[in-house]
């Protein structure tokens, strides 16, 4: 066999093996036998020596080109088995994205805070900011500013709990009414606020009864504020919460901070006002206490009670979120039994 022919050889058979290499590892071997130091192109090459000096230029030209294209092919094989080795890894190690999540146990705010957040919305839209203030109250704040002198006797109606002190009076505030005082004291009119909260009171407890309940302040304070307005936001309130239908009824009550004072309901919109178990058959749904905020309380914050009048509301919110979720008992509310709360 000539050397040329060696070459031929070398080659057609250096590229059917090629061919059929199927890896990486197998590339290696292959490099090994053929282009490697000890492989058969190196060992053909050693042989130009034994050529005649004619031959020899040829021969050796000849077998470099064989060597720079199975070179070449060689490189060219490793691209693509390097390709294929990342594709055969990402295959392998593939996260399925479209596989469902595994779902997440979620929580829900509690229906008090549900109602409240509704309830902060839809005074939002009526222009009152909300506002947050302390649970642990002075008597000054809780009853002093709010017309309550100390040896007045509505003091007793609010079944105060009170916190051990050496010098100043300090109660569980027995409703968000303090709040009154407080955001007035801070800035000038116009005022419209309303203050979400826990109140506190020493009472026995039954289906509508808590030692710690949630009310809802309202306070709006400008030069021209009359009964109407108080009656436009809570007809409004109503209307938003329960329906365009609904109606809404003021009596004369009490609060030694408004005069006049007056309670108030909703017409009831589960049987439409004819009487159910909702509203004790009475075909009112009672909402809380409201009125005009009393003279005395402007002045006792600075406030020029000549120029300036107010009206003011308390809501009870458990109460709301009972009617409004269909919750029968109150003290369900807070027992925290999750089997409860899920239901939310
Ligand atoms: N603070 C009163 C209560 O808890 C409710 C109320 C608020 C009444 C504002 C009038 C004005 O009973």
């Amino acid at each position: 066999m000539t050397f040329q022919d060696q070459l031929n050889a070398i080659k057609s058979s250096a590229e059917v093996e090629l061919n059929k290499v199927a890896d990486l590892q197998g590339l290696e071997t292959w490099e090994r036998q053929y282009l490697g130091s000890k492989g058969e192109l190196t060992a053909l090459l050693k042989q130009l020596g034994s050529l005649t000096a004619e031959e020899r230029p040829a021969a050796g030209r000849a077998a470099n080109a064989v060597k720079v294209e199975l070179t070449a092919e060689f490189e060219e094989r490793r691209t693509t088995l390097a390709a294929a080795a990342a594709d055969q890894h990402l295959v392998e190690d593939a996260v399925d994205v479209t596989l469902p999540g595994r779902p997440q146990i979620e929580g829900v705010a509690h229906p008090v805070s549900q109602m409240i957040r509704e309830l902060s919305d839809i005074f939002a839209l009526m222009g009152f900011q909300t506002v947050f203030g302390p649970e642990v109250e002075t008597g000054r704040y809780n009853f002093d500013l709010l017309n309550i002198p100390s040896d007045h006797p509505a003091r007793d109606v609010w079944d105060t709990m009170i916190i051990d002190s050496d010098h100043e009076e300090i109660v569980l505030r027995t409703h968000t009414s303090p709040m009154q005082a407080r955001v007035m004291e801070q800035t000038n009119p116009p005022v419209r606020v309303i203050v979400p909260g826990r109140a506190y009171r020493y009472e026995a407890q039954d289906a509508s009864h808590e030692w710690m309940f949630h009310q809802l302040e309202g306070l709006a304070v400008d030069e021209t504020i009359t009964l109407t307005d108080l009656k436009g936001v809570l007809q409004e309130l109503a209307r938003q919460l329960f329906g365009p239908r609904r109606r809404i009824r003021f009596r004369c009550d009490y609060f030694p901070f408004v005069e006049p004072g007056v309670d108030f309901a909703v017409d009831c919109a589960i049987c439409d006002g004819k009487g159910c178990r909702v509203c004790k058959y009475s075909g009112w749904l009672e909402m809380g206490g409201a009125g005009m905020v009393h003279p005395s309380v402007l002045e006792g914050v600075g406030y020029d009670s000549e120029r300036y009048t107010g009206f003011a509301f308390g809501l009870g919110v458990e109460r709301l979120a009972m009617i409004r979720y269909g919750i029968p008992d109150i003290r369900v509310l807070f027992e925290n039994d999750p089997r409860f709360l899920a239901q939310f």
